[in-house]
């Protein structure tokens, strides 16, 4: 009997100590987001199994290359479950990034996956950091060409620049169905209401004037 009782206990000991750092698997086969529902759950609600068609599986258009005729001269184009809805539950998704030469996808993270990055053209330098160690923050580059493939870990700080004389275009496999992205620059001085300039001074031990001032930009993201 305590016998039985110990092996209970070490099997709820294992079980509440799992922890997750993906999306949570399937429960179903299929649960096709219904993008209508009007209940908040963890993911989106499953519709109707019998009114389920190929279409849901399907997202046509990551031919296009992004517009990327803006200050930072890329465009991210996410295919997430907003737009392919079979992907609800499944803890994956898919985006194209176009570059401009000079092109920039700046600092950033994901705070729900994993990012893991194929060139299709161009030549990108590309970079992440560790979260705060003994040793500090390490950062990690690389210079990436045609073909050339590079993870970012969940969560971590990271950047693609296009330092290449042509466009380039890269696809991003990500391991949720709604990564969801922290652009560094946007969330730090440019949220709504802004984060008060005295605690962003001392922060970044600057002069408030010098916060002021990068408060005052317009800090557009790159893949709406
Ligand atoms: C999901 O994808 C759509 C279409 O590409 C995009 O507009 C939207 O910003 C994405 N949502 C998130 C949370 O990234």
């Amino acid at each position: 009997m305590a016998y039985s009782y110990a092996l209970l206990f070490a099997i709820l000991a294992l079980a509440s100590s799992q922890a997750f750092a993906g999306d949570p698997s399937p429960l179903q086969d299929l649960c096709v987001a219904d993008n209508k529902a009007k209940v908040f759950v963890n993911g989106v609600v499953c519709k109707d199994p019998k009114k389920v068609k190929a279409e849901d599986f399907f997202f046509s258009g990551l031919h296009k290359p992004g517009n990327t005729a803006n200050p930072l001269g890329s465009k991210v184009t996410p295919v997430n479950v907003t737009v392919l809805p079979g992907l609800n539950t499944l803890g994956i998704s898919v985006a194209r990034i176009d570059f401009a030469p000079n092109g920039l996808n700046p600092p950033h993270t994901h705070p729900r996956a994993t990012e893991i990055l194929t060139v299709l053209e161009g030549t990108l330098y590309v970079g992440f950091v560790t979260s705060n160690s003994n040793d500090g923050n390490k950062l990690f580059t690389k210079v990436l060409n045609k073909g050339d493939v590079f993870v970012f870990p969940v969560g971590l700080v990271h950047f693609q620049f296009n330092i290449g004389h042509s466009n380039a275009v890269a696809i991003a496999a990500l391991s949720s169905q709604n990564p969801g992205v922290v652009t560094i620059a946007n969330a730090v001085f440019g949220s709504k209401p802004p984060i008060s300039d005295y605690v962003l001074a001392k922060a970044f031990q600057v002069d408030k004037k010098v916060i002021n001032y990068l408060q005052s930009q317009f800090w557009m993201d790159n893949y709406n």
